[in-house]
C-alpha cells in the first residue's frame, strides 16, 4: 500500500482489489448494531476541509469513528487560514501535534499532493479542485460491482460536466485498472481541453452524443451503469452552455431517457456521487428509481473509507479478519 492516497494512480489493480476486499467486510460492520472495532484505537485523524462537503466528511469521520480512532474536524473558514496562515504552516502546526492522518478537500488542484510533502502524517485526498477523489473512485467501484459484479469487460457511461470533475479523473483510472470499458460524454464546452490524448492513452471513449451513446447495441456495447455528474456551477466563471433547459434536453437524465433505457436494458444502475441537481442533470424520476444506487453510493462510502484507513494506517500489522469477527458484534 502507497503511505498515502492522493490519486488513484496510486493503487494499481491488486491495490484497488484489495481495498474493495476489506470494504466489504467493513460493510459488515456497518450493518452490526453495535458499529465499533479497536482496529485504529490510538490513532487520531484530522479532517481538513477547506470545502464544503456532506458525504465526504461524515464519512470519513464516522470510519474513524467506528474504527475507534481519535477523528478532528477542522474547515477552513474555522481554521487560522480565515486569519490569512498560509497551507504550508496550518498543515505543518497539524502535523507537529503528532497526528497520525490528515484527510483534505481543498479547492487547488494539487493541494493534497503538496501537503503530503510537507507532513509526516499519511495524507488521503477528499478532493482537489478539478483533480482528482480517489475514495469517491473507491466507492464508484465498490457500489457498482455489488450490483453488477465484475466490472470487466463492463460498459460504464459518465455523463456531463467534465471539465469541472474530479470525480470523472479518478474514476477513469479505477475503472480503467479494474477491466471496464468507458464512454465520457459531455458538449464540447464541458470536455477537458487534451482529453482526446488522454483518451487514446489509456483506452476510454468519447462522445458529445448521450442518445447514441444509450442507444448503441451489440456485444459489450450496451450501457451496463450511467455515471450522471453534477453541473458544478461554483466553478463556472461562464456560459458553458446556453440554458439549463437545453442542457438537460441535451445531457439529463430525463425521465423519458431513463424510461427508454430500462426497457432496453432492465440491469442497467444509475449513479451520482451528489450532491444532485434534480431536473439539471438527473431528473427526480431517475435519482429515485429502483435503479439508482446513489444511496447505496452513500453506504458504500463508509465501508470504502474505513477500508482506506485501514490499509493506510494499520495495515498488514494488524489482521482485519480477527478485528472484524471478534469484536463489536451485535448482542
Ligand atoms: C463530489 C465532489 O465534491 O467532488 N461530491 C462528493 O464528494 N460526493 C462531486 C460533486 O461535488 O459534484
Amino acid at each position: 500500500m502507497p503511505r498515502h492516497l492522493l490519486s488513484m494512480a496510486d493503487l494499481d489493480a491488486e491495490g484497488i482489489r484489495t481495498i474493495l476486499d476489506t470494504a466489504t467486510q467493513m460493510h459488515d460492520v456497518q450493518k452490526r448494531e453495535v458499529k465499533k472495532i479497536p482496529t485504529l484505537r490510538g490513532r487520531t485523524i484530522i479532517n481538513l476541509f477547506f470545502e464544503d462537503s456532506t458525504r465526504t466528511r461524515s464519512s470519513f469521520e464516522i470510519a474513524g469513528k467506528w474504527m475507534s480512532a481519535d477523528t478532528i474536524n477542522i474547515t477552513g473558514k474555522g481554521s487560522s487560514a480565515s486569519k490569512g496562515e498560509s497551507l504550508r504552516d496550518t498543515v505543518r502546526t497539524i502535523d507537529a501535534m503528532g497526528v497520525d492522518a490528515i484527510v483534505m478537500r481543498h479547492g487547488a488542484s494539487g493541494a493534497a499532493h503538496q501537503v503530503a510533502s510537507w507532513v509526516q502524517a499519511h495524507v488521503i485526498n477528499a478532493g482537489d479542485g478539478t483533480h482528482e477523489h480517489p475514495t469517491q473512485a473507491l466507492l464508484d467501484a465498490y457500489t457498482m460491482e455489488r450490483r453488477l459484479g465484475s466490472l470487466e469487460g463492463r460498459h460504464v457511461a459518465i455523463v456531463g460536466d467534465l471539465t469541472h470533475s474530479r470525480v470523472v479523473r479518478s474514476n477513469l483510472i479505477s475503472l480503467r485498472r479494474l477491466g471496464a470499458d468507458v464512454t465520457v460524454v459531455a458538449p464540447p464546452t464541458l470536455m477537458p481541453s487534451g482529453i482526446g490524448t488522454w483518451a487514446q492513452r489509456e483506452g476510454f471513449a468519447l462522445s458529445h452524443d448521450l442518445d447514441e451513446v444509450l442507444q448503441a447495441q451489440g456485444p459489450g456495447r450496451p450501457v451496463d451503469a450511467l455515471m450522471m455528474l453534477r453541473v458544478q456551477k461554483e466553478r463556472m466563471s461562464g456560459g458553458y452552455f446556453p440554458t439549463a433547459r437545453e442542457y438537460t434536453v441535451g445531457y439529463g437524465l430525463t425521465r423519458d431517457r431513463l424510461m427508454r433505457l430500462t426497457d432496453a436494458n432492465p440491469h442497467l444502475v444509475i449513479c451520482h456521487p451528489g450532491p444532485m441537481n434534480r431536473g439539471l442533470e438527473i431528473s427526480a424520476d431517475a435519482a429515485d428509481a429502483a435503479q439508482s444506487l446513489v444511496l447505496d453510493q452513500v453506504s458504500a462510502g463508509v465501508a470504502v473509507r474505513m477500508s482506506v484507513l485501514y490499509h493506510l494506517l494499520a495495515g498488514a500489522d494488524d489482521p482485519i479478519g480477527a478485528v472484524a469477527t471478534n469484536e463489536g458484534s451485535a448482542a
